[in-house]
């Protein structure tokens, strides 16, 4: 593990095309020896689409609704994140380590850059999509607060480079494009933010089915009760508190911000959200995945 240096901000680098933190570059390099194993399940997300929230229901799935249980440790250390790696926390390589199987592990990545091996075992994959306004006022005050990021600057011109994939992990477009495409070929199951917040219960048992582990209701109630935004914004276990200051200043924004859906209109001003609807049609022109608008 790195000793915290006094200023992490650095410049996005470049792998296959895909601009990344540089330590996640760095790690790409490690993960590449990566092994999965059968029982694996795989979180994929874009950044800022609910990743935190699934696997912490995830977790809760796994543990029996075990609420003690799922208190063993900050999430990022119960569900490895495989491509990780920043000063004073442990890599998501290091953390991997330390984990008995059956494994969840999340990932950020576009499918380019997925360890192979995931891929080859055809390990489950669950993955999570958040409609893109959202996402991207998420990740700008993501940017703001994490400060492994770049400074984002203004936010039009955060959105700018939001809509052109200058962003870490590059191209939201092409990010949930792919892996709806991939679950013709692969066991994905692709879920939406939003209608988690619809129907939490619905969408928590898909999960269960999904990954063989079908629970009683009152089970289902707990964990859809503890894994409200309420209470995971309470809990440190899963609201990013123990993450060093320095990585994750809690005082610019919340890691746990507001957890709603439509929260973009607060932000983009009408000629913005003009101009960011003609993008997209052209964008995901072709494609039947579609996400709800409604709220
Ligand atoms: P906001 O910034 O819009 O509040 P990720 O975990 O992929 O980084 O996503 C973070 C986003 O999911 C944040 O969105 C966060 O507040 C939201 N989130 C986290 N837990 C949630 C929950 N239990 N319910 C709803 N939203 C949640």
């Amino acid at each position: 593990m790195e000793l915290i240096q006094d200023s992490p901000r650095m410049p996005l680098v470049s792998v296959k095309g895909v601009p990344l933190l540089k330590y996640f570059a760095e790690a790409l390099e490690q993960l590449k020896d990566f092994q999965a194993w059968p029982d694996d399940v795989l979180i994929s997300t874009y950044p800022k689409s609910g990743t935190t929230w699934v696997s912490e229901i995830l977790d809760m799935i796994y543990q029996g609704g075990d609420v003690e249980k799922c208190q063993r440790a900050p999430i990022f250390l119960r569900v490895p994140f495989l491509e990780f790696k920043a000063p004073g926390i442990p890599s998501g390589i290091e953390t991997l380590k330390e984990i008995p199987p059956p494994r969840l592990l999340k990932t950020h990545l576009p499918l380019s850059l997925v360890p192979h091996s995931l891929l080859d075992h055809k390990v489950k994959i669950i993955y999570v999509a958040r409609n893109a306004k959202d996402v991207a006022v998420s990740y700008f005050n993501f940017y703001k607060m994490a400060k492994v990021h770049p400074d984002p600057g203004a936010w039009e011109d955060f959105l700018e480079e939001f809509m052109t994939g200058q962003v870490s992990y590059g191209s939201w477009y092409q990010h949930v494009l792919e892996w709806w495409e991939l679950r013709k070929r692969y066991p994905v199951l692709y879920l939406f933010y939003e209608d988690m917040k619809k129907d939490p219960k619905r969408e928590i048992q898909k999960i269960t089915e999904f990954v063989g582990r079908p629970l009683p209701d009152d089970i289902l109630h707990r964990i859809i009760q503890q894994t409200s935004f309420k209470k995971m914004k309470e809990n440190p276990m899963t609201n990013y508190s123990t993450v060093p200051v320095e990585i994750m200043d809690h005082s610019i924004s919340p890691f746990m911000r507001k957890g709603t859906t439509g929260d973009w209109k607060n932000t983009f001003t009408v000629a913005q959200n003009e101009r960011f609807d003609a993008d997209y049609e052209e964008k995901m022109a072709g494609s039947d995945l579609h996400f709800c608008t409604d709220f």
